[in-house]
């Protein structure tokens, strides 16, 4: 079988809780006839790196949609926009304050283009075992130590759906002068309803990445990036717009796809006319879910059921879309919870951790989705439920860490390979990720201590998906000489 049946049958065989958006479901923004709009840069078709006509009113129309300024469709996905954003907004050797759980593609970027990082930790939830908000306070106070720091990027909503709070701390940064970046692309559905968080777009970021193929129906690396008027104005709104251009010219395909970009244009389209509706059924569903989730005796469901945002003191806001299953009640780690749900249920989630996993929603999914996973959950909560409650501490959050290395120098310096136990104390040459979410777990540069070795050992002790730039772990990390 080769991929394209493969996929095929996949996709008569199992429903969708991961992404893309659109969940298959073409009836409710139309059959988009792939081959026939593969076309190139023609008279008519416009061209995303030089938009004059059809592409640029489309852009336009987009930005009001969301009440940016400025918008720039991506074909090469968000990681191309955040890698474009944080291209555009520093100069090489600049201090950039980062949240430690960012995705890969900033890291990237940091090294790139030769930053400083700092580093702030998210507040932990216990209960769930995942990172909490970025508290706007932490931010103050690496301000404070840091004053030279040119740029913010902060990652919310979280692959779980934690959602900081962005006015707070857009307020704080703009009183320095700092723009701040926000990687929302697990929010490009926020600003539809009031079901769900206030976008970062609307809550004063400067720079706002969506991934549209996440949680709208786009198909898969479309992006959008938008610039917002807050902190720039006039001239500088007009030099932010430019850099990022010219930053897309660098980092994107000098072909972007038509079939893509009349996704995202079609999904505009569509939001424009029927988010109303749309988003009131997406939400009942939502809703019908976490009622019906109050039965779960030992699986939990975050922010839903019998669980309450209001537990989560380390949360600042949480999108409803996400469903984050928590097993931490149950016989089953991540990896098996996954496995029976694909080959029993048929059904498929978008990502899986120690003990939870992810299941992505948006409102193009159907109500017999959402009872195809309740009827599995209530099943495999009575097979599997157990009383074994125990909570994974981690003393990491809220803190603010200076790497001893900078990224791009740990790429540059001599290195080589330890086993865990004596990596540790040692400064870190390569990156280590659970993939998704793609949040480096170990960074080069990073001092290596003790409980990140642990965590790797019990992710891969789970069959957790663990990667490595050298492809050694677990048994060999590289560690700078
Ligand atoms: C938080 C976050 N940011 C950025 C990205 C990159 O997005 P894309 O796959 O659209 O390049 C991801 C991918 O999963 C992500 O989880």
């Amino acid at each position: 079988m080769n991929l394209y049946q493969y996929l095929k049958e996949y996709s008569k065989e199992i429903y969708p809780m991961h992404m893309p958006g659109h969940k298959r479901n073409f009836s409710i923004v139309g059959e988009t006839p792939l081959k026939e709009i593969d076309v190139t840069e023609v008279e008519g078709t416009d061209d995303l790196h030089d938009p004059e006509g059809i592409i640029l009113k489309s852009m336009e129309k987009t930005a009001e949609l969301y009440g940016s300024y400025f918008c720039r469709y991506v074909v090469n996905g968000s990681t191309c926009g955040i890698l474009s954003a944080i291209y555009a907004f520093t100069e090489r050797g600049d201090r950039v304050l980062v949240a430690r759980n960012c995705h890969k593609s900033v890291y990237n970027a940091i090294n790139i283009c030769g930053l400083l990082p700092v580093y702030v930790t998210p507040e932990y939830d216990d209960e769930f075992s995942i990172n909490g908000s970025i508290s706007p306070a932490l931010v103050e106070k690496a301000l404070n130590e840091y004053p030279d720091i040119k740029l913010c990027v902060l990652t919310s909503p979280t692959y779980e759906g934690v959602v900081s709070n962005i006015s707070a701390i857009s307020k704080i940064l703009h009183e320095k002068n700092i723009p701040l970046a926000v990687d929302e692309a697990h929010g490009a559905h926020l600003g539809f309803s009031e079901y769900f968080p206030k976008s970062a777009i609307k809550s004063g970021a400067d720079c706002v990445i969506h991934s549209t193929h996440k949680t709208l129906p786009c198909l898969t690396q479309t992006a959008a990036v938008h610039i917002c008027k807050s902190l720039w104005e006039g001239e500088k709104l007009q030099e932010a717009c430019q850099k990022l251009t010219e930053a897309l010219g660098i980092f994107e395909t000098s072909s972007p796809s038509y079939v893509l970009m009349s996704s995202i244009d079609q999904c505009m389209n569509y939001l424009s006319e029927n988010s109303v509706k749309a988003f009131e059924s997406y939400k009942n569903m939502l809703a019908d879910f976490s009622e019906k989730a109050k039965d779960l005796k030992y699986i939990k469901i975050l922010c839903k059921g019998n669980d309450r945002k209001e537990n989560h003191k380390s949360f600042y806001d949480f999108d409803s879309g996400k469903l984050v299953i928590s097993l931490k009640n149950t016989n089953l780690n991540g990896a098996e919870f996954e496995k029976i749900l694909r080959e029993k249920y048929k059904i498929q989630t978008e990502m899986t951790s120690l003990n939870y996993c992810v299941a992505m929603t948006s409102f193009c999914d159907s109500e017999k989705g959402f009872e195809m996973l309740f009827n599995a959950l209530s099943h495999i909560d009575q097979e599997y439920g157990a009383e074994n409650i125990f909570i994974n501490e981690n003393t990491m959050g809220g803190k603010i860490i200076e790497p001893p290395v900078s990224i791009y120098e740990a790429q540059k310096c001599q290195k080589e390979y330890v086993s865990l136990e004596e990596a540790e104390g040692k400064i870190c040459g390569e990156y280590v990720f659970a993939y998704p979410p793609g949040i480096p777990i170990f960074a080069p540069g990073e001092l290596i201590t003790k409980e990140l070795t642990e965590e790797i050992k019990s992710l891969y002790k789970a069959k957790i998906n663990l990667k490595s730039s050298g492809g050694n772990i677990p048994e060999k990390i590289l560690v700078l000489k």
